[in-house]
């Protein structure tokens, strides 16, 4: 009876700790975003920062460009990057972020869209 009573919490406890993991925390996400990928996209999603302007990024707010790509699409272009004229990367890839981290900023950028 005791251990039954002790294991109940534990596995509660479990529980929790596995819960994040699915994705990740909205104020982490934001971070993430604002760290790695703000300096071009603005941290609205406007593109209307020194780099962004440079190297003419899109505005996400006013026009549909995040709408008419997949979340498939989407996490390709992250991990694969996006080249420029000359070959040279305009955007870097992302080869290091996890399926859970595209899928969540993937989110934060439909939603800083809207
Ligand atoms: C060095 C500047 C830079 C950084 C940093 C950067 N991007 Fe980009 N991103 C670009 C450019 C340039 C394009 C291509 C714009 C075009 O072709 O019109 C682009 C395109 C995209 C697109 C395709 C939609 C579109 O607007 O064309 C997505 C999605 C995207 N970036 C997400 C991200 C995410 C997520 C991060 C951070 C993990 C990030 N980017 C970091 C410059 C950057």
């Amino acid at each position: 009876m005791a251990i039954t009573m002790r294991g109940v919490p534990l596995v509660l406890v479990l529980g929790l700790c596995a819960a994040p993991r699915a994705a990740v925390a909205d104020d982490a996400v934001a971070k993430l975003f604002r760290a790695r990928c703000a300096t071009c996209h603005g941290a609205a999603g406007d593109g209307n920062t020194a780099s962004g302007r440079k190297l003419g990024v899109k505005n996400w707010r006013a026009a549909r460009i995040l709408p008419r790509l997949s979340d498939g699409e989407i996490a390709r272009i992250v991990r694969e990057g996006v080249k420029g004229k000359g070959g040279k990367w305009a955007m870097a890839p992302f080869p290091k972020l996890s399926d859970e981290q595209i899928a969540s900023l993937t989110a934060h950028m439909r939603a800083l869209a809207k």
